[in-house]
């Protein structure tokens, strides 16, 4: 539930992690089953806790896509329910657009132009956006996107689903120069994350049975190539053309050493937002943000959606 955009007065957050991690990754049918189960009730419970009615709905948005086609299908399907219910407006939302409204909901006069790294399982993308519900992708990856490197890396090194959060801890306790892995480079604004992946497996090959210490510095040493290697570009996009603003978002964006360098790499040269780390994640919030400011018509689902409207 959130007001005029901005103000976040619920974000009700059930998380399938039990649900998936035995699998070691998400089972899109099951993930789909579960939020038909668990939707109703957390509407519920998300008008409990802002402590609204019905009543005071004016508008309903839903993610169109891109993602997995049950889960959209779901949401659009409970929405649209709602929406007819309540007799209230529906809009279709992009995820991706919603990641970046995150930031719009924890700085209140955050306002485009601005430039955007947007991080998540699926997506690295730099994207433009000169106005509201605008975005111009200027770079995006050749293979992996940087949350499923994380994911993939945190697999090799005998960590659980969801990889990315526990990857991060692991390299605290690690020094990334005492296992050094090659920091991915491409010309213009592209990523590519497949090599990196490549040579932690090979390192791993060689090492055999790395011991806890080998673990942690190799897991820091992975964490830096990404990190390292999203920010350059970051940084070559803010020079090509300099903006006030920054946003960093998205799953990874609540990494601990990207929360950080991020800081020092955009330094004087624009205001940086990286949401709180509840809204880095998936949730609610960002998507009725997003509604709110640029929500198209349709509702209609599209799970290869991409950033396009
Ligand atoms: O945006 P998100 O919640 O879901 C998608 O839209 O994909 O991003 C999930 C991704 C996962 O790959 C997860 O491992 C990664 O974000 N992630 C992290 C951290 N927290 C979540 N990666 C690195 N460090 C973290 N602390
Ligand atoms: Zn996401």
């Amino acid at each position: 539930m959130v007001e005029g955009g901005r103000k976040t007065l619920s974000n009700v957050i059930h998380s399938q992690v039990q649900l998936h991690a035995g699998f070691g990754g998400v089972v899109p049918e099951l993930a789909a089953r579960d939020h038909l189960e668990r939707l109703p009730g957390l509407v519920d419970l998300a008008l409990e806790r802002a402590g609204v009615r019905a009543s005071d709905i004016e508008l309903i948005a839903a993610t169109r896509g891109p993602g997995l086609a049950g889960c959209l299908l779901v949401g659009t399907g409970v929405a649209e329910g709602l929406a007819a219910a309540w007799d209230v407006p529906l809009t279709g939302v992009n995820h991706l657009w919603g990641h970046i409204y995150a930031a719009m909901l924890a700085v209140p006069d955050l306002e485009p132009p601005l430039l955007g790294l947007v991080v998540s399982g699926a997506h690295s993308d730099l994207v433009r956006m000169p106005a509201h519900g605008d975005f111009d992708v200027i770079g995006r990856t050749r293979d992996d996107a940087a949350g499923e490197a994380f994911d993939k890396a945190a697999r090799m090194l005998g960590l659980g689903y969801p990889g990315g959060p526990a990857l991060d801890r692991l390299a605290r306790r690690g020094d990334p120069r005492r296992q050094p892995l090659p920091r991915p480079s491409l010309p213009g604004l592209e990523f590519s994350f497949s090599g990196l992946k490549t040579a932690l497996l090979y390192r791993l090959r060689d090492i055999g049975e790395p011991d806890d210490q080998t673990r942690a510095d190799l897991a820091a040493a992975f964490e830096e190539s990404v990190v390292e290697s999203l920010l350059e570009k970051l940084d070559r996009a803010l020079q090509q053309s300099p903006t006030a603003e920054v946003v960093v978002a998205g799953g990874v964006a609540a990494n601990t050493l990207l929360r950080r360098r991020a800081a020092e790499v955009v330094g004087d040269r624009a205001r940086l937002t990286m949401p709180p780390l509840e809204l880095c994640t998936d949730n609610a919030a960002m998507i009725a943000a997003a509604g709110y400011f640029a929500g198209r018509q349709a509702a209609t689902v599209d799970p290869s959606l991409g950033w396009a409207s």
